[in-house]
């Protein structure tokens, strides 16, 4: 399962299918072919691999596909053998076809899977192989499992864009002094790490606010300014009209207007568009409708070592009046960049069971 969990993370993090790896082992049923390989080193079987997979992207086969046709390559007979698959085997004909279907005509003996699908239009591939016959066993590794899944998973969960919240801000707290003018407070070295993540996600989010007064592109870029090969959507929020000059109407993702104060039908509409990963990057008053909705799941803060005194907060008012009211956050990570610092945080209304995009927990059962 390890391997398979290192395969997944090969498929890319953006759009609306999931990282999934898959290994098939051989032998491992009564009538299976011969077990090949040396035992391994901690009182394990160590069985010949005949095939592996994983996942490209949406329109592409799924890993146990893959796994399958990787086997078939390499001239195996997997007649019998063990499929070991980082998400439970889809049961529906979205894009591709069901690869619990695909596992039983193969005559796949085993499925050892590590997290149950929660996506209710694909699941029931392992009760569709239990009742075919098939020795199914779920949960091995499942928090690995659940880590390589990233956004996708708690999207699902949620029926929602899982939300990441980016705030870049002075040692004060501030996004921009007080004549307005707010590039750069962070670092060159903040900044590229923000474009990394901009690479991941599916969408990011500005209020016409923002537009307005920064006329940002929202693109992600490399070290060398060069545009990556995924751009995400870029989502303005608000009333008015983005200016026809502005530089969201070039190169870049598609521009999506949403006119709304509610940040709710703003996740409405992007998961009608598949979107698992939003990142909102502001401006204040965005930042303040996301987190007064309870829809941020996780805030990537980049502090800067600089100190502005005055000038816009990096969230506005939040109705908060008494400390004891504070909206509190479980640091998960803290990152040096440079001179700056990125915290990751999670809200503590909404603590996530495991890991999340963006952190480093990989802890083992
Ligand atoms: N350092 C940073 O990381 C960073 C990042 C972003 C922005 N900024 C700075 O932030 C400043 C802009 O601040 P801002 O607060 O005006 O930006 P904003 O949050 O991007 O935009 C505010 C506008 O968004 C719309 N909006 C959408 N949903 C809303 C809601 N629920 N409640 C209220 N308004 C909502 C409203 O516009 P309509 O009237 O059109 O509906 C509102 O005027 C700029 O100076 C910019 O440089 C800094």
């Amino acid at each position: 399962m390890r391997r398979a969990v290192d395969l997944a993370r090969r498929g890319p993090a953006h759009g609306p299918n999931p990282r999934v790896g898959c290994v098939i082992l051989a032998g491992d049923t009564p009538g299976a072919p011969a077990e090949q390989g040396a035992p391994g080193g901690r009182g394990e079987t160590q069985r010949a691999v005949l095939g592996e997979g994983w996942h490209r992207g949406a329109g592409t086969s799924h890993a146990e596909v893959a796994a399958l046709a990787d086997a078939r390559g390499r001239g195996a007979d997997v007649r019998g053998a063990t499929a070991v698959v980082t998400l439970e085997p889809c049961d529906h004909t979205g894009r591709t076809g069901p690869c619990s279907i695909a596992l039983l005509e193969a005559g796949i003996g085993r499925v050892v899977i590590s997290v149950p699908d929660p996506n209710v239009a694909a699941t029931g591939g392992a009760d569709r192989l239990r009742s075919a016959g098939v020795d199914v066993v779920e949960g091995l590794l499942e928090e690995q499992g659940i880590e390589v899944l990233g956004a996708w998973f708690p999207a699902l969960e949620r029926g929602r864009p899982f939300v990441t919240l980016k705030l870049a801000s002075s040692l004060d707290g501030r996004v921009a002094a007080a004549d307005g003018t707010s590039r750069w407070i962070t670092s060159d070295v903040a900044r590229a790490h923000a474009h990394r993540l901009r690479a991941e996600v599916d969408a990011i989010a500005v209020g016409t606010g923002t537009v307005l007064a920064d006329d940002p592109s929202l693109t992600a870029r490399t070290a060398s300014g060069e545009l990556t090969e995924h751009q995400p959507l870029r989502v303005v929020v608000g009333l008015r009209d983005v200016p026809s000059g502005a530089r969201l109407h070039g190169p870049g993702g598609e521009l999506v207007h949403v006119r709304t104060h509610d940040p709710a039908e703003v996740l409405a509409v992007l998961a009608a568009r598949e979107v698992r990963h939003l990142l909102v990057e502001g401006g204040p008053r965005l930042a303040a409708a996301f987190l007064r909705a309870g829809l941020v799941d996780e805030v990537h803060a980049y502090v800067a070592p600089v100190l502005l005194g005055s000038g816009l907060t990096a969230v506005a008012d939040l109705g908060i009046t008494t400390i004891a009211d504070a909206v509190r956050l479980v640091p998960r990570e803290v990152v040096h960049l440079g001179p700056d610092i990125l915290l990751v945080a999670t809200p503590t209304t909404n603590v996530p069971r495991t890991g999340l995009p963006g952190t480093a927990e990989t802890k083992e059962k």
